[in-house]
């Protein structure tokens, strides 16, 4: 999706939208009207910054005149139903105040792009691990059980190991299909084929999984790109779980709008951490990278601001050490942020929360299944 922003105070509003995978143009204020007669290059939303103006601005009329099928969003300072009112009539589509939050934004693209009758504007979130074995599936399984509770039925989790991956046993789900299926058909993709791929777990979440087969073939960037790009305009939440050993699967990563990097306390984890920050850094954007600490001991020799040093970024997120708990919903296939509060649990929602940009209350948990049953393992097509 594409957005024109017209008269922007700072850069706050062009940081938000490219945050959830929105291209921007900026015109200045002082060239917009010269533009909006002459022509403005063709784009999927207008958002016009009014913050600090008492009237809605004669531009708005003009604008909305030249672009009749082109929806704008106005966004101004404070809530005042007759400055509202006022733009609404004016032609404006949609009204933001401020404080501006990622929530909002999102929100207001989802309504923006159902009344154009496109697909929504979904939130790709992709974890990484900076090492094996640190955490990364737990943490992912986790966050998109979560978001799943905020969007049942719009949550897609895609285990991008192409091979051998573990998410389905986190989320005690047995796909007939996988990751591989739909990356084999990337030109077939349409919303009744991709149902048809993925499994709903109990908790609403759906999950692509990964396969039992060994791969065969080379990844391919752009299908992978396809097929993360079909995610995030057929569900609001996507969350992928990357695999180190495919670097490839890194630059098929453009409609991401978070990617995690999950790291922990030690000295050659934190250090595989901070090269690949960067190097993501470089290739996406400095807003779209955070780093994670997984396993957290706060009386560790490393700690959480040494990480931050090396990592050259604040970490907001770690996930205390608690492996019996870790382990116990890992066998029975529940994730645990469905179970009873405990810190690490916590800790997950919050990532999940901060991510999406909602605060939403709790729902109910429910039940899993026992843990020699799911040794049984894969159901057989
Ligand atoms: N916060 C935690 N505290 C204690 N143990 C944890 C925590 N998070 C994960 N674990 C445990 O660590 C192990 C590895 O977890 P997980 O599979 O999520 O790591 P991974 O980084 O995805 O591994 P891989 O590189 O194999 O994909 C599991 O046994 C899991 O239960
Ligand atoms: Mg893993």
């Amino acid at each position: 999706m594409r957005a024109t922003i017209i008269g922007a105070a700072d850069r706050r509003i062009q940081e938000l939208l490219n945050a959830c995978g929105v291209k921007t143009t900026v015109v200045p204020e002082a060239e917009s009207a010269a533009l909006v007669r002459a022509g403005l290059p063709s784009t999927d939303m207008f958002v016009l910054d009014v913050r600090g103006q008492a009237r809605v601005p004669a531009s708005l009329v003009s604008l909305n005149r030249q672009h009749p099928r082109t929806p704008i969003v106005l966004v101004a300072s404070r809530l005042d139903p007759v400055f509202i009112l006022e733009a609404m009539r004016a032609g404006a589509s949609e009204c933001l105040v401020e404080p501006l939050a990622q929530g909002d934004i999102q929100a207001a693209i989802g309504r923006v792009a159902a009344h154009m009758g496109s697909a929504i504007s979904g939130q790709v979130f992709a974890f990484l691990g900076a090492k094996g074995g640190v955490g990364t599936t737990t943490a992912a399984v986790n966050v998109a059980t979560e978001l799943a509770r905020i969007a049942p039925g719009s949550t897609l989790m895609i285990d991008l190991h192409l091979a051998y991956g573990d998410a389905a046993v986190f989320l005690g789900a047995e796909a007939r299909f996988s990751v591989m299926d739909a990356l084999d058909n990337t030109d077939k993709l349409d919303e009744a084929f991709f149902r048809s791929l993925v499994v709903r777990t109990k908790n609403n979440l759906d999950l692509l999984a990964s396969s039992d087969r060994a791969m065969t073939i080379p990844v391919d960037v752009a299908r992978i790109n396809r097929l993360v790009d079909f995610s995030a305009r057929h569900y609001q939440y996507s969350v992928l779980d990357i695999p180190r050993s495919e670097p490839a699967i890194l630059d098929g990563l453009e409609a991401v709008n978070v990617i995690v990097v999950v790291a922990n306390q030690e000295l050659a984890t934190v250090r595989s951490a901070s090269r690949i920050a960067t190097t993501l850094r470089q290739r996406y954007g400095k807003e779209r990278v955070r780093v994670v600490v997984s396993r957290y001991d706060p009386r560790a020799e490393i700690g959480q601001d040494d990480v931050q040093r090396a990592v050259g970024g604040q970490i907001r997120h770690v996930f205390p050490s608690d492996y019996r708990v870790a382990l116990e919903a890992m066998n029975t296939g529940r994730p645990l942020v469905l179970g009873n509060h405990n810190r690490l649990s916590a800790s997950f929602t919050a990532l999940a929360r901060d991510l999406a940009g909602v605060d939403v209350s709790d729902t109910a948990a429910q039940p899993g299944g026992g843990v020699l049953d799911r040794l049984k393992g894969r159901r057989k097509a």
